[in-house]
C-alpha cells in the first residue's frame, strides 16, 4: 500500500455489511494509514455487522441517524474528540427509498415515502455538510464525497424516486462545495458508481438485468465495490487537491456509451427472429 492517507482523520457513513461500498472504503482507508470513525443509523447497527469492521480497523462506532441534526452534531463532536483533531475526509454512503422497498411505481408514489427517502438519501448530505461547516470541523484541503448513480442524468425506469434523490445529491455537492472551497479550502465531489451487488443496490427491481446490461455496455466492465473504494481513496488523498464540484463517473465507461457490439448482437438475434414472424405469409 502507499500510505496515501497517513495521519488523516475521517468519518465513514454507511457500512452495513461486508458487501457495502463504505465497508470496502473503510478497509482501504485503514490500509492507507487513516484513522476514522464509523457511523450508521442505530437500527442498521443492530441489523448489520459493523462491529466486525470496527474491530478489524481499530475504529470507534458512533451511531447517527442521518436525518437527525442532533445525532450528526453529536457524531461530529465525538469524532473530533476521539480522533484527536479536525476531520480530513468524509464519505456519505447512504441511500434508501421506501417506494422502491414497497414496490410502488414511480407514477404512483406514496409521497410520505418519497419525503422519507429524500430525507435519508439526499437532504442528509446537505445536513452532514452543514454540521461540519458550522462547527468548522474540516481541516484545510479536506475531502467530502457522496456516492451517486447515473439515473441522476438519464432514465432508468426502475430506479424510481432514487433518480430524483441522486439529482439533488449531485446538485448539493456543487452548491455546498462552492462555499466549502471558498471559505475552507475543502473539496466536495460525488462519485457516480456502476451498479454494485449490495443490500441497497439489490433492492432495485430487476437488478440482475440492470447489472448484466451495464456489464455488457461498458468497455471496461462494471466497477466493483473494491474498485470504487480505491477511487475514493485517491479522492481523499492529497493527489487530487484541486478536484471539486464534480460528479465523477466510475463506471467502466458506461456513461459515454451509445451501444456496444455485445448488446447489438443480442438485439439483432431477437430482431431477426421477430422479422421472420412478421415476414411469414398470412394464411
Ligand atoms: N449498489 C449500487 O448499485 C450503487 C450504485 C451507485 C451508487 N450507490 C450508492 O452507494 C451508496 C451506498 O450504498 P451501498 O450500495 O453500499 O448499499 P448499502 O445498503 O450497503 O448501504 C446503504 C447504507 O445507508 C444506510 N442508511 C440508511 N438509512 C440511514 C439513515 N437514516 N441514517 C444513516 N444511514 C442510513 C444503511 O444503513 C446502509 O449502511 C448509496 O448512496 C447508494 O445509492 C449504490
Amino acid at each position: 500500500m502507499y500510505n496515501l492517507l497517513k495521519g488523516k482523520r475521517g468519518i465513514i457513513f454507511g457500512a452495513l455489511d461486508s458487501k457495502s461500498i463504505a465497508w470496502k472504503v473503510a478497509e482501504r482507508a485503514h490500509e492507507e494509514g487513516a484513522k476514522f470513525v464509523l457511523t450508521n443509523a442505530p437500527v442498521a447497527l443492530r441489523l448489520g455487522t459493523i462491529s466486525e469492521l470496527a474491530k478489524k480497523t481499530g475504529s470507534e462506532v458512533i451511531p447517527a441517524d442521518a436525518t437527525s441534526i442532533m445525532d450528526l452534531e453529536n457524531l461530529v463532536d465525538k469524532a473530533v474528540e476521539a480522533l484527536g483533531g479536525k476531520i480530513d475526509f468524509v464519505l456519505h454512503s447512504i441511500g434508501m427509498s421506501v417506494n422502491v422497498r414497497r414496490g410502488n411505481h414511480y407514477t404512483h408514489q406514496d409521497y410520505n415515502f418519497t419525503k422519507t427517502g429524500f430525507d435519508v438519501s439526499a437532504l442528509s448530505f446537505h445536513r452532514v455538510m452543514s454540521v461540519l461547516f458550522q462547527r468548522d470541523a474540516m481541516n484545510e484541503w479536506g475531502s467530502i464525497i457522496a456516492l451517486s448513480y447515473m439515473a441522476a442524468q438519464r432514465v432508468f425506469p426502475d430506479y424510481n424516486d432514487m433518480a430524483d434523490n441522486k439529482a439533488y445529491l449531485e446538485s448539493v455537492a456543487r452548491s455546498f462545495g462552492y462555499f466549502f472551497g471558498r471559505d475552507k479550502n475543502v473539496r466536495v465531489n460525488t462519485i457516480s458508481q456502476s451498479p454494485t451487488p449490495t443490500t441497497a443496490g439489490s433492492g432495485v427491481k430487476g437488478f440482475d438485468g440492470f447489472i448484466g446490461y451495464a456489464e455488457k455496455m461498458s468497455p471496461l466492465g462494471n466497477a466493483t465495490a473494491m474498485e470504487c473504494a480505491d477511487y475514493t481513496i485517491s479522492l481523499f488523498s492529497d493527489l487530487t487537491k484541486k478536484v471539486t464540484l464534480q460528479n465523477l463517473f466510475h463506471d467502466g465507461g458506461f456513461s459515454n456509451m451509445g451501444v456496444s457490439t455485445a448488446l447489438m448482437e443480442n438485439f439483432m438475434k431477437e430482431y431477426d427472429a421477430e422479422k421472420e414472424v412478421i415476414e411469414e405469409p398470412k394464411k
